[in-house]
Parts: C-alpha cells; sequence; structure tokens
C-alpha cells in the first residue's frame, strides 16, 4: 500500500525535510556512523542541508537489503515489474515541479531551461522502461529435433549505479529503470554535489515498490562508492563519471568478474559545413554547447570546426546570441544560465579559462554578464568563454572540461576537418551541419563516436541508444538492447524429449 507523500514546493523546506539521510530496506536512516556534510547551494554559498556520509557498514546493509528484496521481485512477472516501474514514472511525473525545484537548488542548474526539463525526462524514462517488460523474451533454438531448446533472461541480481551530480535524474533513471524491470534490485551511490533530489525519487519509488529494492546511499567515492563496487553480493555496476574514477570501477570489477557499463565524458566535435542553415547551427551550438547548464555535459559540443567561408559570421552571431542569456539565480523563471556545481569544478573551470588565454593564438570572448544581485555575490557564476584561433592541438581543445568553455576551430579542408574531428581520445557525440545529404551521410558513418546527429543537437532520449566510443566509455544505454544486455543473463535451456 503506498504511502502518501505530501508535495513540497519549497525547495528549502524540502532540503531539510531530506537532511542528514539516506534510503535502505524502505525507511529513511542516518548514516552508521552518524557522520554527515553539507549541502551548498551554489548560486549563494548557503547551506541548505546536510547529507548523510554514508560508507562501508551502509553499504552492507543497503546490499542485504537488496538481496532479499531482489528474489521476491524476481519471482513476479515482467508484465507485473513493468506496470510498477511505470507507475514510478507517473507517480514522478506528478512531481516535476517539485524535483526540479530542489535540483536547482542543489545543482545551480536553471529551474525553466534546465532542471524542470530534466525532471520530466526522469519519469518519461521509467515510463518507457515499463512498457519495455514483455520484451523479456527468450527464444526456442532449432538444435535438435528431440530437444526442446530455449533460453530466458534472467536478472542479475543486485546492480550498484554511482552516478554523477550533472544530470543525476536522467543518469539515474537511465540506469535503475531498466535494471528494475529485468528483475533487479538496486543500490545507487548518489554524488556528494548533488544527494537530495535523487533521495526524493527514490523515496517516491518506494511507496509504490517493495521495501528495500531502490536504495540509496549518499557520500564520497573512496568511502562509499568504492566499497558499493567491491562488495560481493553486487553484481553488476552501471557507471557514469570521469574517465579517471571509470578506470578504477572498471579495475575493481575485473577482480570479480561482474559486468559493467561505463558512460565517460567527451570532448565532441560540431561541425559546420560551408552550406550549414547558419541560424539552424548557431541554435545547435547553443543547445550542443549546453550553455545554459553551465557546459557542465558530457556531450557538450565543445569544439566547433567552423568553415573558413562562413566562421566570422558564425562566431559573431553565436557572440550576440549567448549574450542574450541571462545568468543568474537558478530558482527565478527569468534565468537562463545558473551556476557551476562546485567551487572544485569552478576552479577547474577557471584554470582552463587561464589556460585558453595563455594558449598561442586563441582569443577570449567572455559572454552574457555576471549576475547583479548582491545576493548572489558569492555565487558559482563564471562568464561562458569561447575561445576562437584554437588549433585542434591546443589542451583546450583535448581535454574535458566540463564548463562553459568552447573552442572555435576554423577549418578549409574536408578531409581534414573529419580527421580533426576524430583525433580525440573520446568519442562520445558528434553534429554534422549541412544542407548536402551526400556530405552528411559520409561525415556520419565516418566520425568515431556512439551518437551522431545531423542538424540537430538533441540530449539523449529514451529509446535512442546512448554511450560512447574509444574513452568515452562501454556499454549503451536508455534502449531495449541495453536493458537485456547489461541488466540480464541468457540461460540456454534443454529439455530431451526422446
Ligand atoms: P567522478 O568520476 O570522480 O565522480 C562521479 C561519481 O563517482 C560520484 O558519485 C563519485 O562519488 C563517484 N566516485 C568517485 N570516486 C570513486 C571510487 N573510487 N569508487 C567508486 N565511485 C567513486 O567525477 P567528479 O570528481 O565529480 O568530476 C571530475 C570530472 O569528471 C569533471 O570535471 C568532468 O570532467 C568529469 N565528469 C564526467 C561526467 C560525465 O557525465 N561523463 C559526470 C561528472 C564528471
Ligand atoms: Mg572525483
Amino acid at each position: 500500500m503506498s504511502a502518501t507523500i505530501a508535495l513540497q514546493l519549497d525547495p528549502f523546506a524540502l532540503a531539510k525535510e531530506l537532511s542528514g539521510k539516506q534510503f535502505i530496506d524502505g525507511e529513511f536512516r542516518p548514516a552508521s556512523s552518524g557522520k554527515t556534510f553539507p549541502v551548498i547551494n551554489p548560486a549563494t554559498g548557503e547551506e541548505v542541508a546536510q547529507a548523510a556520509f554514508g560508507e562501508a557498514a551502509d553499504v552492507e546493509a543497503a546490499v542485504a537489503a537488496a538481496v532479499k528484496a531482489q528474489k521476491e521481485w524476481a519471482k513476479r512477472g515482467a508484465r507485473e515489474r513493468g506496470k510498477l516501474v511505470a507507475a514510478c514514472g507517473a507517480a514522478l511525473g506528478e512531481r516535476v515541479e517539485e524535483l526540479g525545484r530542489l535540483l536547482a537548488l542543489e545543482t545551480g542548474k536553471a529551474l525553466r531551461t534546465e532542471s524542470r526539463v530534466e525532471a520530466g525526462v526522469l519519469a518519461d524514462m521509467f515510463t518507457f522502461f515499463g512498457g519495455l517488460a514483455p520484451e523479456l523474451k527468450g527464444e526456442t533454438v532449432p538444435f535438435n529435433p528431440t530437444m526442446l531448446t530455449m533460453t530466458v533472461r534472467e536478472p542479475i541480481g543486485v546492480v550498484g549505479a554511482i552516478i554523477p551530480w550533472n544530470v543525476p535524474l536522467l543518469l539515474m533513471a537511465m540506469k535503475i529503470a531498466p535494471a528494475l524491470v529485468a528483475g533487479n534490485a538496486v543500490v545507487v551511490k548518489s554524488a556528494e554535489e548533488a544527494p537530495l533530489t535523487v533521495l526524493r525519487v527514490i523515496q517516491i519509488m518506494n511507496s509504490i515498490l517493495p521495501p528495500g529494492l531502490v536504495n540509496i546511499l549518499s557520500g564520497f567515492g573512496p568511502e562509499c562508492g568504492a566499497p558499493l563496487v567491491a562488495h560481493p553480493k553486487v553484481g553488476k555496476v552501471t557507471f557514469t563519471g570521469s574517465v579517471e574514477t571509470g578506470k578504477i570501477v572498471y579495475r575493481t570489477a575485473a577482480d570479480k568478474l561482474i559486468p559493467v557499463t561505463l558512460e565517460l565524458g567527451g570532448k565532441s566535435p560540431m561541425i559546420v559545413m560551408a552550406d550549414a542553415d547558419l541560424d539552424q547551427a548557431i541554435g545547435g551550438a547553443i543547445a550542443g554547447m549546453r550553455f545554459t547548464r553551465q557546459g557542465q555535459s558530457c556531450t557538450a559540443s565543445s569544439r566547433i570546426f567552423v568553415h573558413d567561408s562562413i566562421h566570422d559570421v558564425f562566431v559573431e552571431t553565436l557572440k550576440e546570441k549567448v549574450n542574450a542569456l541571462k545568468m543568474g539565480d537558478p530558482l527565478d523563471e527569468a534565468t537562463d544560465i545558473g551556476t557551476i556545481v562546485s567551487p572544485q569544478q569552478m576552479d577547474r573551470v577557471q584554470s582552463y579559462i587561464a589556460l585558453g588565454k595563455e594558449t598561442k593564438g586563441a582569443t577570449a570572448h567572455a559572454l552574457s554578464a555576471m549576475p547583479a544581485d548582491p545576493k548572489l555575490a558569492k555565487g558559482l557564476f563564471v562568464q561562458p568563454h569561447l575561445f576562437t584561433g584554437v588549433t585542434n592541438d591546443d589542451r583546450i581543445a583535448r581535454e574535458e572540461i566540463f564548463g562553459p568553455v568552447c573552442c572555435v576551430i576554423r577549418w578549409t579542408d574536408y578531409e581534414e576537418v573529419i580527421a580533426a574531428a576524430n583525433d580525440s581520445e573520446y568519442g562520445l557525440a558528434a553534429t554534422v551541419w549541412t544542407r548536402d545529404l551526400k556530405v552528411a551521410m559520409d561525415a556520419v558513418h565516418r566520425l568515431e563516436a556512439g551518437f551522431v546527429q545531423v542538424n540537430q543537437n538533441l540530449v539523449v532520449q529514451p529509446n535512442l541508444s546512448y554511450g560512447g566510443v574509444k574513452t568515452s566509455g562501454l556499454g549503451k544505454e536508455a534502449t531495449l538492447e541495453s536493458m537485456l544486455e547489461h541488466f540480464t543473463h541468457k540461460k540456454t535451456i534443454i529439455i530431451n524429449m526422446k
């Protein structure tokens, strides 16, 4: 029987309500040590809550609850599981405003342009995967006429999901919705910068799902994430974050011989051909670079290759358009661009801006305007920066910055631009802007990336396979195929009928 959770549209009050808690075995619990750490509003620097400091003992409790719940969950029919997961989607869909506001408060992502939108996609992801439950089918295999040979899809057991702070709702949903529908239980480790909204999501889901099936821990990587990955009863880990941490997760998983899914960021190229529709391409640059999210995106179009013949007009128009975006209080409806998530990330972004300014041949263009409101004086605001005169060999064009720093690279030769776009350790996303279908088709086949678009720059959507090649990761997410491949194993059964 689902308990009614009162809607709380005041994010400050909701942050206090959720303060100091994790969600284990169907109930809120403080960390077993009693320790907490502060959750800061990046727009003001003020503390809005404490988060429980989860450690190995909490991992132990959450995994034990998940193991128990999973056994019963797996016995239910797939369609019944799917219905319940879809019901979570419906319940979350009713809380978009509540979740969006809390997300804006803890991450600094503007409510209208980012946080509310993300809360909507979260709900959609559960609805989508809930509907895929009947597709957990096996096969019959024509092996021998006297033997009935078939395959069935079985759940793995307990899935550990480690998520980052930049798009915590969507990324969590992409992991736990398919895991649950496939018959697994989950233990999520939230990002230390954004522990509250995902906790609310799990609380809402728990009012529909059996206790222990969804658990969430908050805490830091080494103290809480590492013991979750290493836990002997965790049979699968799905991770989104940095390459460095992804490799640590992969090594631990290798010791246990368990499967992993890794989504690890990028340095995504956007190639603008001479014949591109300029307005469309500039709109795509703004959307693709995620200027409204302060560029804190793994798919950010952070290398924009613009054909020499339109380079200057492209840059001027892009500057005008980004200048027109309003930076300010993330909770204000008029705000287009919010803050950077944390002081650490702010330092990183500023050090790359400084590096860009020292880069030979590069020119910095600081855009938009810092907010004037004195209440935001301590906020983690940084002006979006465009760097022109950059080459693909410069560090700012090679390293993932994860901030509002965008390189514009001038090109003239088609073969050279394709080679430069592929000359990156990453391969997550890419876009091509042209009216010429032949050129578009040639480029999409040659670009080394998991997600390639022509004349648009959409974010990940349910049913579109998402994930990278090269160091951008391992495995794909957001589709039926990803649910089957990453959250089940195939069992072959042979019945001798002779
Ligand atoms: P991170 O990769 O360290 O953190 C992501 C998640 O992993 C967090 O929940 C963190 O607590 C956890 N974690 C950290 N160490 C761990 C360990 N040893 N074992 C298990 N879990 C662990 O990323 P961070 O420090 O937040 O950001 C650093 C950089 O990583 C960013 O500047 C950005 O370039 C990149 N990044 C990429 C993301 C993506 O979407 N691909 C998301 C976040 C960051
Ligand atoms: Mg880290």
